[in-house]
């Protein structure tokens, strides 16, 4: 009996024995795992030039878990500040700085280089999806904003066909049809209406019209009840999308239960539409096959890629609104602008709706356009946008005292830029570049490096040249139509971060 028990006890300290030397085997392995990434990264810091870059530590000494961050930034977003506390933040720290929020090392940049080296030159070092895909998953599970590589590319490959041939996909008589329901919101005699509700439902109709081949009348007096409870599911998506987005891990603490309804009611009004879209395509294959169905074309595939492609599109619409309804902003406080752009118009094509060869020969329709662009800029979280190193990886500044030198971006760090600062920071575009100022565009290219409403690099936005032809042809027909824009709104113009980018407090004008 005690030769058992001494056996026992001999049995259990050697496996006491045997696990401390695991745990400390570990411990060894990790350190030098450690040690062994701390080299690299030197390594990397020497080949590069790179400098310790500026971060807010001042300002957050304490705040080891970046918490205290977290609650400022969401208390501005709350406030309806983020974009002043951004340029603040850029005024005080230079144009590329790094936090610390809720344990992830967040780097924050304004500077055209860096910007253009993540979105082309390094295009690859830098991921989009594992920020996004936790929140567009339920909406629309395998749509671009949740992919990067070779799916992404795939996808990219499908929308470009898609959006490649603007003259078959943009038909100028229906933008008259939406133009037109959009004047019976005008009211007579340069009465005052809020401009930005009614161009939201412009750009949807529009957008609805070519993603589902069938239009969600936003517009119309008579919309259906299936229509308006849609463009309410959409709206629900598209706000919390942004608002989570802003939360970060805390959106786990607020409920979703209305938001996957909403998702999951949206998508089936888009499907219903997919499948009778692919039943169209289908028996058109049929027909042209001689009665037999043509391999290859498999319905159900079909029918889940258009339902992806037509939310991707629906979700990116709001960004052609914001640019109207920011124009229409602008406008309202310079006569001299609303003046010399209807004569350009009237000038160019009388008053007549434009063809498709005269609406390339609109210039200073564009040049207000891109200054739109560049005023109020849009998108997802596109004010603010992001992405995630990949891999160890440098930018070229911000680095040392003077910003001057490149800078270590470590595997995991969230570098965001923001387009809203670089439009304005700077002498990019001349003097004042706060300035409604679309003559700024005589001197200048939509190509230049920090003009960057579309993005740059492989992930530009696809649909820019859509949008901007279809937002010449509306803008054309509006000038042709209305000689003065009066203004009405009396409040500050207060950002509304969705999607896109809005006034809180709606855009007020006459037309007349
Ligand atoms: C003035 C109007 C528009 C602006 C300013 C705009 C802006 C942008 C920006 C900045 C991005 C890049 C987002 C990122 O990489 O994080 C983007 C992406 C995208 N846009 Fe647009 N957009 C506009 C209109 C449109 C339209 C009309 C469509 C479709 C017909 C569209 C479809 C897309 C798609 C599918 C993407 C995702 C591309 C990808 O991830 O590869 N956009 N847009």
């Amino acid at each position: 009996m005690t030769t058992q028990s001494s056996g026992g006890v001999t049995e259990q300290r050697s496996l006491l024995g045997v696990i401390s030397l695991a745990f400390v085997g570990i411990q060894i392995i990790l350190l030098a795992r450690g040690l062994y990434q701390i080299r690299k990264l030197r390594a990397l810091e020497r080949l590069y030039g790179c400098e310790k870059l500026c971060d807010e530590s001042d300002n957050f000494r304490y705040d080891v878990f970046g918490i205290v961050k977290a609650i400022k930034l969401a208390s501005h977003f709350h406030r309806r500040t983020s974009l002043l506390y951004t340029n603040s933040l850029f005024q005080r720290y230079g144009e590329t700085y790094a936090s610390n929020v809720l344990g992830h090392r967040l780097i924050f940049t304004c500077s055209a280089e860096n910007i253009k080296h993540m979105l082309s030159t390094a295009f690859v070092d830098f991921d989009s999806s594992p920020l996004r895909r936790p929140l567009f998953e339920p909406i629309t599970p395998h749509g671009i904003f949740t992919l990067d590589g070779a799916d992404w590319k795939r996808s990219r490959g499908q929308l470009r066909n898609r959006l490649s041939n603007l003259r078959n996909i943009i038909d100028l008589d229906l933008c008259e049809q939406h133009f037109q329901a959009f004047l019976q919101h005008v009211p007579q005699n340069g009465q005052v209406f809020d401009v930005q509700r009614c161009t939201a439902a412009l750009a949807l109709d529009m957008q609805t019209r070519f993603a589902l081949r069938e239009s969600t009348d936003a517009l119309s007096f008579t919309q259906s009840q299936e229509k308006k409870q849609f463009v309410e599911d959409l709206d629900l998506v598209k706000e919390r999308i942004v608002r989570d987005g802003f939360r970060g891990p805390l959106r786990h603490l607020v409920p979703k239960r209305a938001f996957y309804q909403a998702c999951w009611r949206a998508r089936k009004f888009v499907t219903a539409r997919a499948r009778r879209e692919v039943e169209r395509r289908s028996s058109k294959v049929e027909r042209t096959k001689d009665g037999h169905l043509g391999t290859g074309f498999d319905k159900s595939e079909e029918i889940s890629q258009f339902v992806d492609q037509a939310m991707t599109i629906l979700l990116a619409n709001d960004s052609m609104s914001t640019t109207l309804s920011g124009l229409f902003y602008c406008l309202a406080q310079d006569e001299r602008i609303v003046q010399k752009l209807r004569a350009s118009i009237i000038d160019t094509i009388g008053l007549t709706p434009p063809t498709w060869g005269q609406l390339g020969t609109l210039h200073y329709v564009r040049w207000v356009l891109q200054e739109a662009c560049k005023a109020l800029r849009v998108f997802p979280a596109a004010v603010l946008n992001a992405r995630v190193a990949n891999k160890h990886s440098t930018m070229p500044s911000g680095g040392g005292t003077d910003g001057q030198s490149s800078v270590l971006v470590r595997k995991g760090d969230i570098v965001v830029f923001s387009t809203w600062t670089r439009h304005r920071l700077g002498k990019d575009f001349g003097d004042n570049p706060d300035k409604f100022y679309p003559e700024r565009w005589e001197h200048l290219s939509s190509d230049m490096s920090g003009f960057i409403p579309f993005n740059k690099g492989p992930r530009i936005c696809p649909g820019q040249h859509y949008a901007m032809t279809v937002l010449t042809y509306i803008v054309a027909r509006i000038f042709q139509t209305f000689s003065t824009v009066s203004n009405y709104s009396t409040k500050e113009w207060t950002e509304r971060i969705s999607l896109t980018f809005e006034n809180e407090n709606g855009v007020l004008v006459g037309l007349s």
